[in-house]
């Protein structure tokens, strides 16, 4: 047993599923009578800190984006001041699935050990990693679970997640999630291009449909502050990070993904990449297998993906008001099908559990939503 008083918890979730993992943590620490605070980092806002020298521990709970941390938790860390308590932890929550009877875990690739860099560097020790795989919620990919499935990958984390806590509590050092280290360092690349490129395209990918009623939801809950308002219709910024908060949650179910349109993205990226780089080349006279040349061309490909889907999404945003134009983003996406269902996890459960529970988290500055 150690003899720390206190748990900070830091969490970005945009379906609920971190939530209620910082959730679970919080309430094993709770009975040990430690004073416990759950923070959420939305648009990182309104954040407390412990006081230096407190005898806490930290952990921090965040989903996985293209094997990676969500880019907001790594702009966290990053301005994370150092020196504020020696450990901390890592829960990083995963695109769980259940096919017949077999769970199927997701990917973290650099969603662990890009945060433990960075704590590292900062003078903290890592003490735990725990990769937790709850539902999917990447609804653009498919649709969601059922609520079956749901209710058992649930049923199989839950326990799972309190005996990590139960054990990182009492001090003991728990490395799980680098069990699957040579494959995460594999698909480091991945993540990487993800991170560079590929978040600002799937950012693009977002439209409403005409039975958006302009109700402001999406605008008030993003929690990087990336959909403003254009023309009484929602708007995706950039800086969107595609956490799925807004599609999962739209209550006119009026947000979808945008397969068609995405498609044809793609394909005027490409033509225009392909004769950049052949025009680029032979202008610059060097042989396409050089190695600089190629890193360099994919750098520029990846420019030039983000500032042509961004440009195209201006267009689409104002042209989709347009009825045909309208039918055609919407009937060409998948989202719109009556049974691609969408994920969150399910609040009415969350909040009954919490009026049965005398558990309470003591001194909570940012209440669950
Ligand atoms: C854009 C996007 C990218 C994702 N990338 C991964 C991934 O690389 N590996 C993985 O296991 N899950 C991935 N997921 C799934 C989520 O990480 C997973 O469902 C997580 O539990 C969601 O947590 P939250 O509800 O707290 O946001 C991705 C989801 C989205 C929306």
């Amino acid at each position: 047993m150690t003899d720390r008083d206190s748990l900070y918890i830091y969490y970005i979730s945009g379906t609920g599923n971190a939530r209620i993992s910082s959730q679970w943590i919080a309430e094993q620490a709770i009975k040990k009578g430690m004073r416990t605070v759950v923070q959420q980092i939305d648009r990182l806002e309104n954040i407390t800190m412990p006081r230096a020298g407190e005898n806490t521990l930290i952990g921090f709970a965040f989903p996985t984006h293209g094997f990676n941390a969500a880019p907001i938790m790594l702009r966290f860390l990053a301005g994370f001041p150092a020196g504020l308590c020696r450990d901390v932890f890592l829960v990083n929550t995963r695109a769980g699935m259940k096919m017949s009877k077999i769970f199927l875990q997701g990917l973290s690739g650099l969603a662990l050990i890009l945060p433990a860099f960075i704590l590292m560097l900062k003078g903290y020790r890592c003490i735990g990693f725990r990769p937790v795989d709850l539902p999917s919620n990447w609804i653009p990919l498919h649709p969601g679970l059922r609520e079956k499935i749901i209710k058992s990958i649930f049923e199989r984390c839950e326990p799972i997640v309190r005996n990590f806590a139960d054990r990182i509590l009492a001090g003991e050092k728990i490395y799980r999630g680098l069990y699957s280290l040579p494959v995460d360092i594999l698909i480091s690349p991945i993540a990487v291009a993800y991170y560079i490129g590929g978040r600002f395209f799937l950012s693009k990918t977002f439209i409403a449909s005409n039975k958006c009623n302009n109700c402001g939801i999406c605008v008030k809950e993003c929690p990087t502050s990336s959909i403003i308002m254009v023309r009484d219709r929602p708007y995706w910024k950039l800086t969107c990070e595609s956490c799925m908060r807004c599609l999962n949650n739209c209550p006119q179910r009026a947000i979808e993904a945008t397969h068609g349109m995405a498609t044809l993205f793609i394909i005027i990226i490409t033509a225009i990449n392909a004769r950049i780089f052949l025009f680029m080349t032979a202008l610059l006279n060097i042989h396409p297998d050089v190695w600089w040349w190629k890193i360099l061309s994919d750098l520029i490909g990846i420019a030039v993906m983000v500032a042509i889907s961004a440009g195209l999404y201006v267009f689409v945003h104002y042209a989709v008001g347009f009825k045909p134009l309208n039918y055609l983003v919407r009937f060409t996406s998948l989202t719109t099908l009556p049974f691609w269902r969408r994920y969150r996890y399910n609040k009415d459960k969350e909040k009954e559990k919490k009026n049965n529970n005398h558990v309470r988290t003591s001194a909570v500055v940012n209440p669950f939503r």
